[in-house]
């Protein structure tokens, strides 16, 4: 459940209207200038939206632009729970994304009412929670985390402390096998990253012997298990730059490939395959609810934009804080 009203106004009826002939890119960064707006964009969005955005990166990173910007305007192109995260750092700014109603598996598994049972059943535990939540959620926990820097957080807590972690329980089993760490996990998962069929991974490996894998920790366990690196979006991305291999099979969302094959075009970037081995289900459904129209749209119109009532944004920014205080710098984060 989602502590914001989801009205597109008129989305659909905004579209019909638009005139087919209009140069997009021109529109979007004429509108930048005029607005004094900043165009963040997380790494799963199609290829056209990463080009136009004034910066590209993962939840950390994004979540550091949106608090530090001088923009008045931030137009956050990736899904919903990113954009409000945005609007509790900058309350002051006025921030919209394309499409109100690109949401994600993960938050809609997590319902805040539920999640507030969840902590007073274990009130001797810390609560640690994926960024993949609603501002609800958010408001309830002790720290935020991300992919990136989960690891290191969980490093500074100390060792006999147990912990609630929610909502992703493939990166919570991930980080607790790795740390030893007695975690208590909340059962989430991303549908995009479930789709990765283990099967189907191992024949592609025998196919291509010589490439290595790099996978997000929200992959479940079976398929981290032949990962020869898990990570965030930004440190698969370095992986595959940096790696010395020529193929690099890669298991998150696809449109990542984009800055992948855009830095290095001279090596082989292969998808992870879903359960038919080419099934294309691996796509984030949420995030390609954004496109150009639609980001060109909501940049002359303002709209939707992203409201917190004010006792949630309040409550929710301690453990973003947090997160931000205890995070490691951009060097050494995962
Ligand atoms: P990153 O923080 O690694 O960019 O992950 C965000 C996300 O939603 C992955 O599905
Ligand atoms: Fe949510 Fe998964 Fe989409 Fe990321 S890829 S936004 S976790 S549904």
């Amino acid at each position: 459940m989602s502590t914001l009203v989801l009205d597109n106004n008129n989305l659909e009826g905004r579209l019909e209207k638009l005139d087919p002939t209009l140069d997009l890119v021109a529109e979007i960064n004429r509108l930048k200038k005029e607005k004094n707006a900043v165009v963040l964009a997380h790494y799963y969005q199609e290829a056209a939206i990463q080009e136009i955005a004034d910066f590209v990166g993962d939840s950390l990173d994004l979540s550091r632009k949106a608090a530090a910007t001088d923009a008045d305007v931030i137009v956050f192109c990736g899904v919903r729970f990113m954009a409000e995260v945005a609007k509790i750092l900058s309350p002051e700014k006025t921030v919209i994304l394309p499409d109100m109603e690109a949401g994600c598996s993960l938050e809609d598994s997590c319902p805040p009412e539920d999640f507030a049972k969840f902590r007073r059943q274990h009130p001797d535990h810390i609560s640690l929670t994926y960024i993949n939540c609603s501002a609800a959620v958010k408001a309830e926990t002790d720290i935020i985390v991300t992919s990136s820097n989960a690891e290191y957080i969980i490093s500074q807590i100390p060792e006999d402390q147990p912990i609630l972690f929610a909502p992703d329980k493939h990166l919570g089993g991930y980080i607790a096998r790795k740390t030893g760490r007695d975690m208590l996990l909340w059962d989430g998962s991303c549908i995009v990253h479930e789709q990765f069929s283990e099967r189907e991974l191992i024949k592609l490996k025998a196919q291509h012997p010589d490439a290595p894998v790099a996978a997000h920790p929200e992959c479940p366990a079976h398929i981290l298990d032949h990962a020869d690196l898990v990570g965030s979006t930004s440190k698969i991305l370095e992986f595959a730059l940096n790696d010395p291999a020529e193929k690099i099979i890669i298991a998150t969302e696809p449109h990542i490939m984009h800055q992948m094959q855009k830095a290095a075009p001279h090596k082989t970037f292969i998808g992870a395959p879903g359960a038919d081995g080419n099934c294309g289900c691996n796509n984030c459904p949420f995030m390609e609810l954004n496109n150009m129209e639609k980001l060109y749209l909501c940049m002359r119109d303002m709209t939707p934009q992203i409201e917190v009532p004010e006792d949630i944004r309040t409550r929710a920014l301690r453990p973003l804080e947090k997160m931000l205080e205890m995070s490691p710098t951009p060097a050494n984060k995962n």
